[in-house]
């Protein structure tokens, strides 16, 4: 069952936080990505937020656009198409399973974010410039802290990070979510397999699918907001409710993928499919060179 927050005026949200509310209301057709027009002051400033942030030059990032948003589903499909035709070179996975196998080569960060990268520009170099812009575009998107906003506004850093690495996409907006975005969920898993690979018995332990299964790491939060009053067997929203699906905390308890992706859904990420081959072929790998 979804938990709902509601002060009049103020806020009014809907949490989901397990599978079985998730599935339901991820399915919901009343309930959307964007801005909602008439909203609390709280849901504005949460749902405002992810949009300014998210957004290459006005045009929202596939993972804040709404469902009916021009081009996003085809371009989805176009990019998950290209992904089942797309393994990471050699060089790349073998530095990531160094890093699992607790043999550093490079800071983790950027490898992540040169490995996602080169999926959209084959000769994107990660530098630490990079990774801080991606570091600062997550951390806009998700803090409500009045002052760090305040901050940024003033400085313009935001705008800077999000230009900095548009640059290096022309503009892509999926690029920008990938490297921006979702390579933070890759670095979580990736410092997850590392720690089971430490753990007794090490990387011989579990099967690759295994690994990839338990160090997966889904977005904390993915906002919807309601277009229209409903009822689901898991919870009510009135038109303007944000609902929160806490997407980790979900796939924590059940090991589902489909909850960490929502891959039954509109919204389904398109590398659904890569990020688990991924992670399965780098514990692979770090099982190979596993000191004795
Ligand atoms: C651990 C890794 C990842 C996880 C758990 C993950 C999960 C998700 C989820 C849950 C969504 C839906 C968000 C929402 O509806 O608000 C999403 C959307 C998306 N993801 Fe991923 N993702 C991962 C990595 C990636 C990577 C590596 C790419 C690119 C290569 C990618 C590209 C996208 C795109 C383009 C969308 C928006 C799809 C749309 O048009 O609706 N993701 N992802």
């Amino acid at each position: 069952m979804a938990r709902a927050i509601r002060v009049p005026l103020v806020v009014d949200l809907l949490i989901a936080e397990d599978a079985d509310a998730i599935r339901t209301l991820a399915a919901e057709a009343r309930l959307d990505r964007g801005v909602p027009v008439r909203t609390p002051f709280l849901n504005r400033m949460i749902a405002r937020r992810v949009s300014d942030v998210l957004q290459v030059e006005g045009r929202p990032l596939p993972s804040a656009a709404p469902r009916d948003a021009p081009g996003r589903a085809a371009a989805r499909d176009a990019l998950e198409a290209r992904l089942q035709e797309h393994t990471v070179d050699e060089a790349h996975r073998d530095a990531l399973a160094a890093y699992v196998g607790g043999r550093d080569s490079r800071p983790l960060g950027p490898l992540v974010q040169e490995t996602i990268g080169r999926l959209f520009v084959a000769e994107f170099r990660a530098t630490d410039e990079t990774w801080q812009a991606a570091r600062l575009l997550d951390e806009a998107a998700r803090t409500l802290n009045p002052i760090r906003r305040l901050i940024w506004g003033f400085t313009g850093s935001v705008n800077d990070a999000r230009r900095l690495l548009a640059r290096q996409f022309a503009g892509d907006p999926a690029a920008l979510h990938a490297v921006a975005i979702a390579v933070h969920n890759l670095v979580v898993s990736f410092e997850r397999m590392r720690a089971l690979g430490a753990a007794p018995g090490g990387v011989v332990r579990y099967t690759p699918q295994e690994a990839a299964s338990l160090c997966l790491a889904a977005p904390p939060r993915v906002l919807r907001h309601a277009t229209a009053r409903g009822a689901t067997a898991r919870g009510e929203f009135r038109p303007g409710t944000l609902v929160v699906f806490g997407l980790e905390a979900a796939r924590a308890r059940t090991l589902a993928h489909d909850v960490a992706f929502l891959t039954a859904n509109w919204s389904r990420c398109p590398a659904h499919g890569w990020v688990p081959a991924l992670l399965a072929s780098v514990w692979q790998r770090a099982a190979e060179t596993a000191r004795p």
